[in-house]
């Protein structure tokens, strides 16, 4: 699995989007340790805050079937399937994988025609660790 193949999966997963009030499709192709692949693709809601995004989508869809170990994920976002400029994972679902992922793990965007690649850690330098040296007694 390369990150062209998890790119294009992910496209495909955006295909499912249902935003009918952003019209913004996102897709994620997550990838696990084993080389299983779960997808996600944002869900908005009427009531706009219960929208949950495709990174979390694909993510709790793997959690929930006791796969919790990844190495990178593919990320694409746009409208009518046109995909221009890359669609960053928003905070809360950095947070979401800095739970299960090392600072290493990949993060793959499409930018135009390129693949560009980030770490988890470049992208989230300081997550929030509930049981970090200062937070012990929350
Ligand atoms: N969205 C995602 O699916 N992932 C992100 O990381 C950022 C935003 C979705 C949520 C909403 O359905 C639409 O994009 C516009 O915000």
């Amino acid at each position: 699995m390369n990150k062209s193949d998890l790119i294009n999966i992910a496209k495909e997963a955006s295909k499912s989007a249902h935003s009918p009030y952003s019209g913004f499709c996102v897709g994620a192709a997550l990838l696990a340790k084993g080389n299983k692949v779960f997808t996600g693709c944002n869900v908005e809601n009427a009531s706009f805050s219960v929208t949950c995004c495709g990174e979390r989508v694909a993510l709790f869809k793997a959690v929930s079937e006791n796969v919790t170990h990844f190495t990178e994920i593919a990320i694409v976002g746009g409208n009518n399937e046109v995909f221009t400029s890359p669609c960053y994972p928003c905070g809360v679902c950095l947070q979401a994988l800095s739970e299960f992922c090392s600072p290493d793990f990949k993060i793959h965007l499409l930018d135009g025609d390129n693949i560009i690649t980030y770490t988890l850690k470049e992208l989230m330098p300081h997550n929030f660790d509930l049981y970090k040296e200062g937070n012990k007694n929350a």
